[in-house]
């Protein structure tokens, strides 16, 4: 591991995912101006791809195979809301696929992106099927969603500021009123 200085708030966040996955935090680490540090050689789709995969095994579902056409997908919409950088509902660009979308704080690479998502899993009552009061766990039950066989996925960083924002397109869609798994 090699030795590097993380703000609080990084700190706290790979804290945070460790809890969650301690494979998502060792490919989550990220310095501060901007580049990831332990996973620099590991390429943004295989980020997404392993982070889904390993949270998907976590809960006996079958992995997602990586799908460019759904990283076009993703990567326009990505790129839409990188302009505004916030998240919204981008009227003018079609949504083809469901999707997973992302917004955080300074860079933040495939597997830190996902690890937010995965986080939800806290808030996920599987025996009601429900996230708990006023906690968001519909990212998760996203990722981990039984019937989804691929996935594509895009970061970008923000137009006008070094923040992130995230989009991962699924396909098939699924039946939303059944658990996931
Ligand atoms: C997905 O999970 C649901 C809920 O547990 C289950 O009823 C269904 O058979 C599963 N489908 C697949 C394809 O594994």
């Amino acid at each position: 591991m090699q030795h590097i200085t993380m703000s609080p708030s990084i700190c706290l966040a790979t804290l945070l995912l460790a809890l969650v996955s301690p494979s998502l935090a060792s490919a989550s680490i990220n310095n501060n101006n901007g580049g990831a540090v332990a996973a620099a050689s590991v390429p943004t789709a295989t980020q997404f791809l392993q982070a889904h995969n390993d949270a998907r095994r976590d809960v006996g579902v079958a992995p997602l195979t990586w799908n460019p056409s759904l990283e076009q997908d993703a990567k326009r919409y990505a790129g839409a809301l990188g302009i505004r950088c916030r998240l919204e509902t981008l009227e003018d660009i079609p949504k083809f696929y469901p999707q997973n979308t992302y917004w955080g704080s300074g860079y933040q690479d495939g597997a830190a992106v996902t690890g937010w998502w995965v986080y939800g899993r806290r808030w996920y009552d599987r025996r009601a099927n429900s996230c708990a009061p006023g906690k968001e766990c519909e990212s998760y039950k996203m990722v981990v969603r039984n019937t989804t066989r691929e996935l594509g996925c895009a970061r970008r960083t923000c137009r006008s500021s070094p923040d992130t924002v995230a989009v991962c397109s699924y396909f098939p869609a699924g039946d939303y009123d059944e658990p996931p798994y």
